[in-house]
């Protein structure tokens, strides 16, 4: 959409204030999501409709976080719903959710500009998802392989290695791939968005990508937007440099939350747990406009936030019904100090078949599983019996089944500094020559702790 010089008309004037929602007396009432804005000391506060009380009366939330507005503030329309200004210099960035600097660098200099609520691509100009997106990152390539144009959700409960998984997964992609990556800071901690701010510019990969925040310290209002805001430059720089983008998310929890939020300050009755009636349809709203086009695939990466580690909680499932892949990082993992602290029995993904992995990639990944099950299953009869009460053949198992679980340990990029072992990243062909030697049983010598935090076996082989 191209800006045409409009001209912000009065349209009524602020009558209540309730935190981020205002009620605005109108001599005419805006269509739903409309933008209107009220100029204080020289800044401007957007206000986005979202109910029509009555003939006069509309409710909005105000994108803004702390509002000096007031009653009997006269309010204009601005004539359309939130547009950001989008730009190829866009990428390098470092914007907020109206698309302004946040890196101390210039305004963005454009005269295009894109609605935030655009609706997705048509079905059939969407295409499928494509083959598999290599992380270096072992557990995951082999066994919860992240797909281009899929949706991935990392899951966790609070301190299990999100952040830093997906700090990770940023790091390789920029260094693999070259492709560029578009990361939405949404409710997180403000400290994080500024580590990831400088590690991706130590790591040189700035200038591929371009990050939009809206963390903790926000209003419900601007957390509630700043992902569809992201997700359209996402959909601009897909359609328009026709390139590969990459979508990441952290944390949409948080995107539910803030709509929770707004939810009840709307006055409208919570459903399920105290959630906002709308949770699917928020949800969904987002999550389909992540489609991939002949122009360009979009790959979304998004830290999914588990309240009480209840995978069962409504939000969750929500979420979790829209996914390609979900790997599931558990405190039992990283309490033991394996990290990444993926759960591998219960992580998943709906494409990985015959047909997408390869056929020894499928079933390099199927012996891996199927002795990390049998080593869950005994667990407890070692815990009470020992090792010796098993079967020759269920022993065997048990060592290469801790070996495997050893191996698929990894130092990070995103932890060196913590943990003085540099990072490694692993070609996704060398971790299923590994394994492979696992499962043949050539690594049964090899004492467990040198399987640990490591990259490849080979060097250790030679
Ligand atoms: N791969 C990892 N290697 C080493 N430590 C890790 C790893 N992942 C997480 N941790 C530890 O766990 C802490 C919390 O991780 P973080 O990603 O911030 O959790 P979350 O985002 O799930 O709340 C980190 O500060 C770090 O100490
Ligand atoms: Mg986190």
């Amino acid at each position: 959409m191209v800006e045409a010089e409009r001209k912000p008309v009065p349209i009524g004037v602020i009558t209540e204030i309730h935190g981020p929602v205002a009620v605005i007396d109108c001599d005419t009432l805006p269509p739903l999501h409309q933008a209107l804005c009220a100029n204080v000391a020289n800044e401007t506060y957007l206000f986005e409709v979202h109910q029509h009380l009555d003939k006069r009366h509309i409710r909005t939330i105000i994108l803004h976080r702390n509002a000096s507005l007031h009653r009997g503030m006269v309010v204009y329309d601005t004539g359309a719903s939130l547009h950001i200004p989008v730009t190829p210099d866009c990428l390098g960035r470092l914007l907020n959710i109206f698309g302004e600097p946040l890196d101390g660098g210039s305004a963005l200099k454009t005269t295009e500009f894109r609605d935030v609520h655009s609706k997705p691509v048509p079905i059939h100009e969407s295409v499928g998802v494509g083959k598999v997106l290599e992380t270096g990152i072992k557990v995951i390539d082999l066994l919860c392989p992240f797909i281009k144009g899929g949706k991935t959700g990392l899951f966790g409960g609070a301190g299990v290695g999100k952040t830093v998984l997906i700090m990770e997964f940023m790091h390789s992609v920029a260094t693999l791939h070259k492709g560029v990556s578009v990361f939405s800071g949404v409710g997180e901690r403000i400290r994080e968005g500024h580590e990831l701010w400088h590690a991706i510019r130590d790591a040189g990969v700035l200038p591929q990508t371009l990050m939009v925040f809206g963390q903790m310290d926000e209003s419900p209002g601007v957390r509630f937007r700043v992902g569809l805001s992201a997700l359209t430059y996402a959909e601009y720089l897909r359609d328009t440099l026709k390139k590969d983008v990459l979508f990441v998310m952290d944390n949409i929890f948080r995107f539910v939350q803030a709509g929770s939020e707004v939810s009840s300050l709307l006055g409208r009755m919570p459903a399920t747990v105290g959630y906002q009636p709308t949770l699917s349809t928020d949800v969904a709203e987002m999550q389909d406009r992540i489609l991939s086009t002949h122009n360009g695939t979009i790959t979304s990466v998004q830290a999914v936030y588990v309240p009480a580690d209840d995978m069962a909680d409504p939000a969750v499932s929500t979420i979790l019904s829209h996914l390609d892949s979900t790997v599931i990082l558990s405190r039992a993992q990283a309490s033991k100090g394996i990290y990444p602290a993926v759960d591998v029995l219960q992580s998943s993904n709906k494409l990985m078949d015959r047909h997408t992995l390869g056929p020894r990639h499928y079933s390099i990944a199927e012996g891996v599983r199927e002795h990390l099950a049998r080593y869950h299953e005994l667990e407890d009869i070692i815990t009470m019996l020992g090792v010796e009460e098993l079967s020759v053949a269920d022993r065997k198992i048990i060592i290469r089944a801790r070996k495997l679980q050893r191996y698929l340990t990894q130092p990070f990029w995103t932890t060196a500094a913590h943990s003085g072992i540099p990072g490694v990243s692993v070609p996704l062909e060398s971790t299923l020559t590994d394994c492979e030697n696992f499962l043949l049983g050539h690594y049964d010598e090899i004492p467990e702790e040198r399987c640990y935090m490591r990259g490849v076996m080979e060097d250790l082989v030679r």
